[in-house]
């Protein structure tokens, strides 16, 4: 029987050392691009897919999301008192009725491949997603994570959203070799946790977005310490690829890499040009700026 992908994984626990000192009480996934944390860029894409329950996978001093998701009764109130109607609105509609936050605290931050197996006992026996916060997707539709539920739903097997990256970059992310199917789709053959650039399969690289089916869960207990020390997903899927279909999926959209500081400015830039009350006045300083 089809099931619908209906979960979605948000790995938050990661320290954020590249952000410090803006991280260290603050987790990086709650800097604001404009006027939003960045996990809600990702919360928001997952429920324009159909998500209905947000299993964040949390760590120490991670209180804030928990806290971003939950209701805010004094900053209601007082919003309510003051008559902001608008800005309430907004508070309050962060996280639909109908869909439910899960918290887990992984213990110990031993990698994103360890992360996405604490979500096992809530995710059970169904395909799901995983995303990234890190990389904020853009597509002026419904979302990359949306393009890849249509992906799962036609040919019921994990998916990889990847992107061509330049060569001298395969040291940041996982790689894959994958032979196309058409339509921006390739069955995986091969994957690799950030390999140097003389070794890497191909230049498609793996962003921060996954559908998964629930093998991936033997998977990763199995997994032992690969790249970097820690337990890594990449490992996994390439133990899952070779009982399962894996496919690969070059998404529609513009990736902005927000665990760095260029990238995360980048987003800010454009999303500020993008952003309805801010554009014309921010492009009018933009152009000032250039021109002085
Ligand atoms: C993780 C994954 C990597 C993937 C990347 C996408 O790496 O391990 O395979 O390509 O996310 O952003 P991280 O960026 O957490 O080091």
């Amino acid at each position: 029987m089809k099931k619908a992908i209906k979960k979605a994984v948000f790995p938050v626990a990661g320290m954020g050392t590249r952000f410090l000192p803006a991280t260290k009480a603050n987790p990086k996934e709650m800097l604001p691009v404009v006027d939003k944390p960045l996990i809600q860029y990702a919360v928001e894409e997952a429920l324009a897919a159909g998500i209905e329950v947000l299993v964040f996978i949390t760590g120490r001093s991670k209180r804030a999301i928990s806290d971003h998701f939950d209701k805010a009764y004094e900053l209601e109130n007082e919003l309510e008192l003051r008559g902001k109607t608008e800005t309430l609105k907004i508070v309050q509609n962060i996280v639909p009725p109908h869909v439910t936050c899960v918290h887990i605290r992984q213990a110990e931050a031993l990698g994103l491949g360890h992360a996405v197996g604490r979500a096992k006992a809530v995710i059970g026996d169904e395909p799901f997603a995983v995303i990234l916060a890190d990389d904020l997707i853009d597509d002026d539709a419904k979302g990359c994570l949306n393009q890849m539920v249509q992906v799962y739903n036609e040919w019921q097997c994990s998916v990889l959203g990847v992107e061509r990256i330049d060569p001298s970059e395969t040291e940041s992310y996982g790689i894959v070799r994958s032979n196309s199917i058409g339509n921006s789709i390739g069955r995986v053959e091969e994957i690799v946790e950030k390999p140097k650039p003389d070794k890497a399969p191909s230049n498609l690289a793996v962003v921060g977005r996954y559908i998964l089916t629930p093998a991936i869960f033997d998977k990763l207990d199995q997994v032992t310490r690969g790249a970097g020390g820690e337990i890594q997903l990449t490992d996994a899927i390439a133990m899952l690829l070779k009982e399962q279909a894996v496919l690969s999926y070059e998404f529609h959209g513009k990736r902005y890499d927000c665990g760095s500081k260029l990238g995360y400015l980048i987003a800010t830039v454009e999303q500020g040009l993008k952003h309805e009350e801010l554009r014309d006045e921010f492009k009018a300083y933009l152009q000032g700026l250039i021109l002085d």
